[in-house]
């Protein structure tokens, strides 16, 4: 099984690596600009990545890099995710953190995947895993925080779409929020460990997989409502 994890240096997405490790799996960590504890790992499995899921040319050269090795992705977590612009209220919103947000949240998977999904056309596995939020939630919306939750309806919207090009082909996509974890977005004070998340997300959406039309739901795997 050969798996390949966005924003893999910290946080969910090195809880992610440490846990497929562990299964045996491959693994393609990806870190935007620093391998940071990815650089603790020792593993013959583990192949380190400078990927920024913005920069369709570094995205470029790891496609050509998949592709140079002939190798099938079986699962594809776009986990990468910022959280900005937090307190800014409609008046002080700011058009960067807009856009940002707009480019890691919603378009940086988006692109992952435009990249490659030609190497997961032969896998039997094919599963596609957004990390998003119940942030995405319409029937649970707060404020302010408007970069945030805007991005993350629009990823999930992404994950509705691509379920239905992708429809038949034996793909499973997901939206899933993966709880309130103890990472450097989430805060000392959140309920569980990132490492909670990764494996209940493991276990829930690569080792079973729900079927059928529905794509948000939570790391325990219960569906949510959009
Ligand atoms: N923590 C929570 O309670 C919580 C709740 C709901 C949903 N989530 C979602 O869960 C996911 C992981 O969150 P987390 O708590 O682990 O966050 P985190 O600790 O802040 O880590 C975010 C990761 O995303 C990477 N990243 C940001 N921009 C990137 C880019 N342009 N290209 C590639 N990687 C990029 C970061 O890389 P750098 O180190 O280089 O910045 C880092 O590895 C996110 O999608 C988040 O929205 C988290």
């Amino acid at each position: 099984m050969r798996v390949v994890i966005t924003g893999a240096n910290r946080g969910l997405g090195f809880a992610f690596v440490e846990a497929c490790l562990k299964r045996g799996y491959d693994v393609y960590a990806c870190y935007r600009k620093d391998p940071g504890s990815l650089s603790t790992l020792h593993s013959q499995k583990l192949m380190r990545i400078q990927v920024d899921v913005t920069d369709e040319s570094s995205l470029n050269a790891f496609q050509k890099k998949i592709q140079d090795y002939n190798e099938t992705i079986d699962v594809l977590i776009n986990n990468a995710g910022v959280l900005n612009g937090r307190d800014a209220r409609v008046e002080a919103v700011e058009v960067n953190d807009m856009l940002t947000a707009f480019q890691v949240n919603a378009l940086g998977p988006l692109l992952t995947v435009k990249h490659l999904l030609k190497h997961m056309e032969e896998s039997n596995v094919k599963r596609i895993i957004n990390i998003s939020s119940n942030a995405a939630s319409l029937n649970h919306a707060y404020a302010p925080d408007y970069p945030y939750g805007m991005t993350k309806v629009a990823l999930n919207m992404f994950t509705e779409k691509l379920r239905k090009e992708v429809e038949g082909r034996g793909y499973r996509v997901y939206s899933v929020h993966p709880g309130w974890m103890r990472t450097d977005m989430g805060g000392a004070s959140a309920d569980i460990s990132a490492i909670e998340a990764a494996e209940a997300i493991i276990q829930h959406f690569i080792e079973a997989a729900p079927e059928g039309a529905h794509t948000f739901y939570d790391y325990q795997g219960q569906p949510m409502v959009h």
